[in-house]
């Protein structure tokens, strides 16, 4: 045990399983306290087990990222239970996809609900939280993706949606530059999650291949081989929450294998 997170407490939403989970667990192993927000009313098995390992340092509270007055919710029982949040690690999100000119308003309103508003306003009341709080070290993280660095035919609002994320960070962090709180992102590539069975579904559908098919061509044509396990976020999720990356803010960090080079 490193405990480069020790009197951290941490906000991590869409953590019930995927990353989220892995990060949390990360968080947990170096010394955060951490509250975990997903949409269910329950936790998974999954985070159900993590939660029975520290009984003592991490919180589940039920949160619709859509809705603010969960988001309210959620921050004053993250306060009564663990104190000033110092950590935010924003992640919920959800995938959809369809040729553009199929791509409606159903799907635009729904993605852009979670991905863009819940992210949005989730990142404006954590930080208004850690201002009136005056936290030191703040550091927030939001999950954008390769997807929002370059287009795609297929999956014009998640694509967007994940540019508006890189957009919202770089104006966070200039805002919250004079409270020291620090704003980043995480760019994944590809990544084995519950999130890649979906797309990989659709993408059989749009592109007429083999279930399983998608999966394997992309992981293939990572530079480092491989598709991601969602631990391999981890290592930059707590680098950036930490007090090493004290210098750095405004930065979006490509974890993708190589797939993006900047
Ligand atoms: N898996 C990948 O390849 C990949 C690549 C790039 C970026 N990402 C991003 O990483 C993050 C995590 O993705 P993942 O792959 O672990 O996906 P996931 O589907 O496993 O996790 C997303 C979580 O968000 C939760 N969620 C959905 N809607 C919500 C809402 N309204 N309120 C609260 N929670 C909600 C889900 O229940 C789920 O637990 C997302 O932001 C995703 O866009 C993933």
């Amino acid at each position: 045990m490193t405990q480069r997170l020790s009197g951290k407490h941490a906000v991590l939403t869409g953590a019930a399983g995927g990353i989220g989970l892995a990060v949390a667990t990360a968080y947990l192993r170096e010394g955060a306290k951490c509250t975990v927000a997903d949409i269910g009313k329950n936790p998974t098995p999954e985070l159900a087990a993590v939660m029975a390992a520290h009984p003592d340092a991490l919180l589940y509270v039920p949160t619709d990222v859509t809705q603010l007055p969960q988001i309210d919710a959620l921050i004053a029982a993250a306060q009564a239970r663990f104190g000033a949040i110092t950590t935010l690690y924003n992640n919920a999100a959800i995938f959809d996809m369809a040729p553009l000119l199929e791509s409606g308003e159903a799907m635009y309103d729904k993605i852009f609900a979670v991905n863009v508003k819940g992210a949005f306003f989730v990142l404006q009341k954590v930080l208004a939280h850690m201002v009136a709080h005056q936290v030191q070290g703040g550091s927030v993280i939001n999950m954008a993706s390769q997807a929002g660095r370059r287009g795609e035919a297929l999956v014009s609002h998640y694509c967007a949606s994940k540019a508006a994320i890189i957009s919202y960070t770089q104006s966070a962090a200039l805002a919250m530059a004079p409270h020291k709180i620090r704003v980043n992102g995480i760019a994944p590539g590809v990544i084995a999650t519950p999130m890649w069975a979906n797309v990989d579904a659709l993408f059989a559908k749009y592109e007429n291949l083999p279930i399983g098919e998608k999966k394997k061509r992309v992981g293939e044509a990572v530079p480092l081989g491989y598709m991601g396990d969602p631990t391999d976020i981890c290592g930059a999720a707590v680098f950036l929450a930490s007090d090493e990356a004290s210098y750095i803010t405004a930065q979006t960090l490509n974890v993708d294998g190589g797939n993006v080079m900047s």
